[in-house]
């Protein structure tokens, strides 16, 4: 089951909301829908939203005589992660043909899967390369097939290690407010076989300075120009516990979410969510009444703490002194049988 696609007229995807309890299709012929869908998580991660982007353009277009405000609505929805206004403008910039367009949301679906699977192979040949055998990995939020259209970009590599026989265990943190490491990492590493446990988002440095993994692997919503990564909240911790374990900490996301145009993580725009999600859980409160919070929904992780970026034409490493200007785009790699 792809997490999103467009059939007969209209865009389905999976309610991550519901999960792991129901796995509920969504039918959504209507861009408000969708900008409701995408505010309170109903799909979700960077690639998935550069998707459900290019495709709420072309539902625009074809439910509205002048698309423009509800594009624009669009792609402010959720503010951090690059891919949803990059998939709206690719989209946009062909109305008002809405012929090209569609075509236009449905090559970049595409694009997506094939961008997972070079990821997979281009990742997997990394880690190998930096543990020499099957290593533990460590994980937070979510950055499997559904954050993206297929297989993802983090949880991707650790499918794609786990196919090919080389990982030890998997290390899920929860990630709190919303759980998306409980909820979703841990239904899709049980979906696709793979050993691993659950751990609390405190808990990720301390495991690491006991040896627990040999390699943290992330995905990211924007990729500033000078490697800066924005991506869950929970991130720089473990990039800090990483750092001072001496474990390579590595980002995985398409070329779509890296962004030349944002200089440095500063200048990265983080979404605050609200106190609500803070102080309960699923609608049951733990705080007491009147308890204010704080809910950035992502943070900034420095590029000197990261080892390499990992996209689905190259293999930047940091650690080396590349940068992103410095390595110039290699061809995507071809997924291999298993
Ligand atoms: O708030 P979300 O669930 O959309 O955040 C998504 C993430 O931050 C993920 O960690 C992910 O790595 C980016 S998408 C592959």
């Amino acid at each position: 089951v792809r997490t999103i696609d467009w059939v007969d007229g209209a865009i389905e995807l999976v309610d991550q909301t519901l999960l792991p309890d129901e796995c509920v299709m969504l039918r959504i012929a209507d861009v408000d829908e969708l900008i409701g869908a995408i505010r309170r998580l109903a799909v979700r991660g960077a690639p998935a939203l550069g998707v459900a982007g290019a495709m709420g353009v072309a539902l625009a277009a074809a439910t509205t005589d002048d698309p423009a405000e509800a594009v624009t609505r669009l792609r402010g929805a959720r503010p951090t992660a690059v891919n949803l206004a990059w998939g709206v403008d690719q989209a946009a910039a062909l109305l008002p043909d809405r012929e090209a367009v569609l075509k236009r949301a449905l090559e970049i679906r595409d694009d997506d899967i094939a961008a997972c699977r070079s990821m997979g192979e281009y990742g997997a040949a990394l880690v190998r390369g930096l543990t020499g055998g099957a290593a533990n990995v460590m994980t937070v939020c979510n950055s499997g097939g559904l954050a993206a259209v297929e297989r993802g970009t983090a949880l991707g590599v650790v499918q794609t290690l786990h196919e090919q026989g080389a990982l030890g265990e998997a290390l899920a943190l929860e990630t709190r407010p919303l759980l998306q490491g409980a909820r979703l990492t841990a239904w899709e590493l049980a979906r696709m076989g793979a050993p691993h446990r659950l751990v609390v988002d405190a808990a990720g440095p301390f495991l690491l300075a006991r040896g627990h993994a040999d390699v943290v692997l992330i995905g990211a919503d924007r990729i500033a120009a000078d490697g800066d990564t924005a991506n869950k909240i929970g991130s720089y911790a473990l990039a800090l516990g990483a750092r001072r374990a001496g474990v390579p900490f590595v980002v995985v996301a398409p070329e779509t979410t890296v962004d030349m145009a944002t200089p440095t993580g500063a200048d990265i725009e983080i979404e605050d969510r609200g106190g609500a999600e803070v102080v309960s859980v699923r609608g049951v409160r733990l705080a007491p009444e009147g308890t204010g919070a704080l809910n950035p929904a992502f943070d900034v992780t420095p590029h000197d703490l990261i080892t390499a970026i990992v996209t689905d034409r190259r293999v930047v490493r940091l650690d080396r002194g590349e940068t992103l200007a410095s390595v110039p785009l290699g061809p995507r790699r071809v997924n291999r049988p298993v």
